[in-house]
Formats: structure tokens, sequence, C-alpha cells
């Protein structure tokens, strides 16, 4: 073993040893995987961020020096640490292996490390890969977004990770399997329709770890579209119910019209009830002049519609027997719907 010992180097013998060492290194040539010639360095090394990496170079007692590398940098030589960085630390140092370990392993501690020995004056070297991985984490998100109907909405959805994740973009408020909009970190929709408001997923996988996942909504405005008025008949004397339902975003607002004169609450007798999509026309105590067309108009700040609506009075219309009416209330049910825009 000469001057310097192989378990303990005096701090001349250090510079030495080191100065052979890194002399080594860059000629080193790579041990191949299944080489039986030492030193033997385990396959790639592969361990999350903030994980613990443990390097094992196999050696035999013809061993004089070892050392493991960063780089071309020496991390130890035999038992002396010559990194300062505190994360590494010597495992084993015994005449068949050689480990040490990196701590809190980040992802600027990717490349190779090299675990070199000196053997009868030869100097051998194995290498191994150190790879990070870090688990799929969304960066930055678009905020929900409100548009009107006819719009181009652009989405965005970054994220991090090692190996790089796989964003895509899934429509949530559609029947499974139909829902993938987009196989990238940008979901772009243009001529917005209202049926693709709802929530959309942002999912960023990769093999690491479970894919990171965030919603985004969208709110699709448009006009009122007036999707239910129903013709009543109501003898004289009894109570009579019109009703007219509109889908809108925002929610529509409802007046209701006799030819030209709008109705309100106490006013003739009758009451105006609205109740999310649906608004209805009450009238307590039904007359002859009650009957006829009315119009309900459903209205928001994109635009408005209107619907008419006719009360009318089972006897009436002396030719028409009752069944013939029942009917009749039947076919008329929203024929006469005027939904433009
Ligand atoms: C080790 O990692 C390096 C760099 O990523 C790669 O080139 C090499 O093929 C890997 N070797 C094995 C045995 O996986
Ligand atoms: C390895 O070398 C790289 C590049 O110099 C450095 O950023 C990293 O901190 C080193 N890691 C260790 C564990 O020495
Ligand atoms: C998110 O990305 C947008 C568009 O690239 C950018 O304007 C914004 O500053 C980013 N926000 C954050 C928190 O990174
Ligand atoms: C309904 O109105 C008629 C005529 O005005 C009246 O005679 C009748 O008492 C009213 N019925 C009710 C329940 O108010
Ligand atoms: C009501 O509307 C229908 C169809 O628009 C029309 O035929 C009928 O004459 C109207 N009735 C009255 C009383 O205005
Ligand atoms: C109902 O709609 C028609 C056609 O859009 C329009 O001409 C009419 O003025 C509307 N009526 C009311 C009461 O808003």
């Amino acid at each position: 073993m000469g001057v310097c010992g192989y378990l303990f180097l005096p701090w001349k013998c250090l510079v030495v040893v080191s100065l052979r060492l890194l002399f080594l290194v860059p000629t080193g040539v790579p041990v191949r995987s299944g080489d039986a010639t030492f030193p033997k360095a385990m396959d790639n090394v592969t361990v999350r961020q903030g994980e613990s990496a443990t390097l094992r170079c196999t050696i035999d007692d013809r061993v004089t020096r070892v050392a493991w590398l960063n780089r071309s940098t020496i991390l130890y030589a035999g038992n002396d640490k010559w990194s300062i960085d505190p994360r590494v630390i010597i495992l084993v140092n015994t005449p068949t292996q050689y480990s040490i370990m990196i701590q809190n392993v980040d992802v600027y501690d990717e490349g190779p490390y090299t675990c070199s020995v000196q053997t009868d004056n030869h100097p051998k070297t194995s290498r191994v890969h150190l790879i990070v991985q870090v688990p799929p984490q969304i960066m930055n998100i678009s905020s929900d977004i409100t548009v009107n109907e006819g719009s181009s909405v652009t989405l965005l959805c970054l994220a991090i990770g090692r190996p790089e994740p796989t964003v895509t973009w899934r429509h949530l408020s559609v029947k499974e399997g139909q829902g993938f909009v987009s196989e990238d970190e940008y979901l772009e929709i243009s001529d917005i329709k209202r049926d693709q408001s709802g929530e959309y997923e942002c999912s960023a996988l990769n093999d690491v770890a479970a894919p990171d996942v965030r919603k985004v909504k969208i709110t699709v405005n448009y006009p009122p579209y007036i999707s239910k008025a129903k013709n009543t008949g109501v003898s004289v004397g009894q109570k009579g119910i019109l009703s007219c339902e509109a889908s809108a975003v925002p929610m529509a607002e409802f007046q209701w019209f006799k030819e030209d004169t709008r109705l309100a609450t106490g006013l003739d007798g009758v009451r105006i009830e609205n109740k999310g999509r649906m608004s209805t026309l009450t009238f307590f105590n039904v007359s002859e002049k009650d009957y006829g067309n009315y119009t309900c108009v459903a209205t928001n700040k994109l635009g408005n519609t209107n619907a008419s609506i006719t009360l009318y009075g089972f006897f009436s219309s002396p030719e028409l027997t009752v069944e013939e009416e029942e009917e009749e209330e039947e076919t008329v049910d929203g024929l006469r719907l005027r939904n433009e825009y």
C-alpha cells in the first residue's frame, strides 16, 4: 500500500491521490454493464426529487484506492470527503463495496457519476447515471372565464415535471369518453357554443406519480330562448295560470303584455312570479275580458325574445266538444313561439 494508507489518508497523501484521481478520470473507460472486471457500479439510478440516491460500487481486495466523482469533481476519495455539499455522505467503505449517498436529490444532481479505483497501479472507472424524476405539477392555469356565444376562447395549462408531463384537456360536462378536447397545453375553442360551457379539466401526466389535475369553468352567455309556452283553457270564475319558460345566460328577466299593456302584480287581479327559468302569470278569478293573447317577453343583456300565449275559455266556442278541446290544447302547445335573435 505504500506511504498513503488506504483507509486513512494523511493530508499530503490526499493531495497526491487526488491529483492522480483527477488525472485518471477524464481518460477513464466506463465499464460496460455485465463486465466482470472491477469496479462494477450499479445500473443507472432513478430517484424522485427530494429522495436519497445511493451510489454503489462493487470492488475487491486488489483495489488500493477508491473515489466517487460527480462529473470530474471528486465527492469522496476513500473515507475523505472532498465535496462541501452536506447532502453527500459516505455509506460503506469495505474491501468489497464503496458506496455514497446523496440526500435530498434535486434536478441539478442529474448526470454521470463515476466510481474510480486503482488496482495494481491500473486505474479503472465505472459510470452510473443519476436520473432525477419530478412528479407532474401544474404551474399556471387559466382562470374561470365568461364569454359570449360565438367568441373564441383559449385556455392555458402549464405543467412541470421530469420526464416532461403530457398535458390534456377534457370537457367534464359531456359523456364519458367524448370529453377529450385537446392533447396540448393550450385549449382553443373558436366560435364557442352554449353547449361548450361547463367545467374543463387539465391533467398533467408523467409516469412518476399521480397526475396533477385542475379545473377551469367556461360560462357561455347567450340570448334568451323560450323553450315552453303553453296555451291554457280556464272557465270563468276559476283560477288560471299562464307559464313561460326561457333558457338564457345570464338568466332571463320576464315581462308580460296584453296587447300593448304591460301587466304587473296587483293590477287587474293578476300576479307575476319569476322562479329561475320560469315565469307565471296567475289570474285569481278569470272573467270573459281576460281571454285573449298574452305576450311573454324574456330579456337578458344579449337580447330578447317573446312568445304569444292564449288564455281561452272552455265554453266560448260552442262547436268544440270537450274532447276536441283537449286535443286542441295539445297541438297548440308551443306552436306560436317566436324565437328570433
Ligand atoms: C443510463 O442513462 C444514460 C443517460 O440517460 C443512458 O444513455 C444509458 O443508456 C442508460 N443506461 C442504462 C443501462 O440504462
Ligand atoms: C453534481 O454536479 C452538478 C454540476 O456541477 C452540481 O450542480 C450538483 O450540485 C452536483 N451534485 C452533487 C451531489 O455533488
Ligand atoms: C401564466 O401565463 C400567462 C401567459 O403566459 C402569463 O401572462 C402569467 O404571468 C403566468 N402566470 C404565472 C403565475 O406564472
Ligand atoms: C269572481 O268574479 C266575479 C265577477 O266579478 C264575482 O262575482 C265572484 O264572486 C268572484 N269570485 C271570487 C272567488 O272572488
Ligand atoms: C291570438 O293570436 C292568434 C295567432 O297569432 C290569432 O289568430 C288570434 O286572432 C289572436 N287572438 C286575439 C284575441 O288577438
Ligand atoms: C315580439 O317579437 C317580435 C319579433 O321579434 C317583435 O316584432 C315584437 O315587437 C315583439 N313583441 C314584444 C311585445 O316584445
